[in-house]
């Protein structure tokens, strides 16, 4: 593997061996850093994702007032409750972050001054009716581009009321962002989804004491009467990421990786059933549990893979990880189709037609569809030039394949992988050891 600017190439099929722990998780740091923001107290954070996206929401938070200090590899979030929040001086910036923007918009509804959140070309393309539709129903003054379709948006926030919603779309980022509202609003609310997405923020809420609860797939949530306290919180490492690993070790012959203290949690790891029904040989032995939130050490070991159907309402606990299935779809024999996926268009890239072209040049054939893509496996060749389409997942899914084929292929844009995962080339190359 060589780094060069903004290109890098894998190759070889080197057999996988070794542990390693990835980043920590990413929807999670975002979760700690804003809520650290949002307690009464200081918190200590371990492990916090050190990608781009994450840094976006330390900023964000820093700006409306919370301190945050990192001391050996540790951050110290030091906050005031939602009261102390103050008016930004500056556009908050959330970069290519979904996460930040929408989660965080559900924050400043309720806070009584402006606000304005901005993102980058990405991000400004995607849709974030999802939360102001809602959050103007419970009182928020919200414009922008597009009657508040596409940001930037500009929030003057208030005395919200509760509500009872129904999301149209099974959205983690959504949900989150009005739960976080509805704290703060006068009256109880009801967030309904049509089917489960990641449950982080209940279960970090739940665990710090706020007056959330679940019901099948409502959440409830009563106004908060006092802040939580400051919490100690070790990041356990992101499934997402784990998961390029999980494939490249599986279609890499002769490999054996152990994928340490991972975050386990039923609604992020439908990955692992995915590869399980293809074939791959997967264990999971679960280590413990932090702020409601499940850890366990994955060990895989390679194997040779069918095809498969994904769709319905598996769709959601995988969608961050189909790039990475979709490789591993493209190694395996017979034709697997993933279905139900529309989301999949409007996430950092537009991942249906990327991973169809990247597909294709590695020589396999792929149709795309509205809602998700036809794969037909085989023998991928090497010796492409792969493109990341500026979507960290996207390039690090092209590095897996590429890695498991004898000669070399380029990713082209590989600079994006800074958005979730900046080691993740090093930890590939130690992981395969010396050519
Ligand atoms: C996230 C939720 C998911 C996921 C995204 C992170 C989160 O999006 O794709 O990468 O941290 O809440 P949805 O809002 O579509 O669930």
């Amino acid at each position: 593997m060589t780094v060069l600017d903004n290109e890098a190439v894998f190759g070889g099929g080197r057999p996988l061996r070794g542990r390693v722990r990835v980043p920590g998780d990413k929807s999670l740091s975002h979760r700690a850093v804003l809520f650290a923001a949002l307690a009464k107290g200081a918190s200590r954070l371990t492990h916090v994702a050190n990608g781009e996206d994450v840094a976006a929401t330390r900023r964000i938070v820093e700006l409306l007032g919370a301190r945050v200090r990192e001391k050996r590899g540790e951050l110290i979030v030091t906050g005031g409750g939602f009261e102390a929040l103050r008016e930004p001086e500056m556009v908050l910036d959330c970069a290519n972050s979904g996460t930040s923007m929408r989660v965080i918009a559900g924050v400043l509804a309720g806070r009584p001054f402006l606000s304005v959140l901005n993102g980058d070309g990405s991000l400004r393309k995607r849709p974030m009716a999802r939360v102001t539709t809602p959050l103007r129903l419970m009182g928020a003054r919200i414009d922008g581009r597009e009657q508040g379709r596409l940001a930037p948006l500009v929030i003057r926030g208030g005395a919200l009321n509760g509500i009872d919603y129904e999301l149209p779309v099974a959205t983690a980022q959504a949900k989150s962002s009005l739960i976080l509202a509805a704290l703060q609003a006068e009256g109880a609310s009801t967030i309904y989804s049509p089917a489960m997405s990641r449950d982080h923020t209940e279960r970090m809420l739940i665990a710090l004491g706020a007056p959330v609860r679940v019901e099948g797939l409502s959440v409830c949530v009563d106004p908060l009467a006092s802040a939580w306290d400051g919490f100690e919180f070790a990041v356990p490492a992101d499934p997402s990421s784990a998961a390029f690993f999980a494939v490249a070790a599986t279609i890499t012959p002769g490999s054996e990786v152990v994928l340490e203290s991972v975050a386990i949690n039923p609604t992020r790891i439908g990955f692992i059933e995915v590869l399980r029904r293809m074939g791959a040989n997967i264990t999971i032995v679960p280590t413990g549990e932090l702020l409601g939130e499940p850890v366990g050490d994955i060990t895989v070991r390679s194997a040779t893979l069918t095809a498969t159907r994904i769709e319905g309402d598996e769709i959601p606990s995988v969608i961050d990880e189909i790039p990475a299935l979709a490789m591993a779809a493209g190694f395996a024999d017979g034709v697997t189709e993933i279905r139900d996926a529309e989301e999949l268009a409007v996430k950092e890239s537009n991942r249906i037609g990327a991973i169809q072209q990247e597909l294709i040049q590695l020589g396999l054939g792929c149709e795309a569809h509205r809602d998700g893509l036809t794969i037909r496996g085989g023998r991928p060749k090497p010796g492409a030039t792969l493109k990341s389409h500026g979507d960290h997942r996207i390039a690090m899914a092209a590095a897996v394949a590429a890695h498991a084929l004898d000669g070399p292929s380029a990713v082209r844009g590989w600079a994006v992988v800074g958005v979730s995962y900046p080691s993740f080339a090093a930890d590939l190359e130690r992981l395969a050891g010396p050519a």
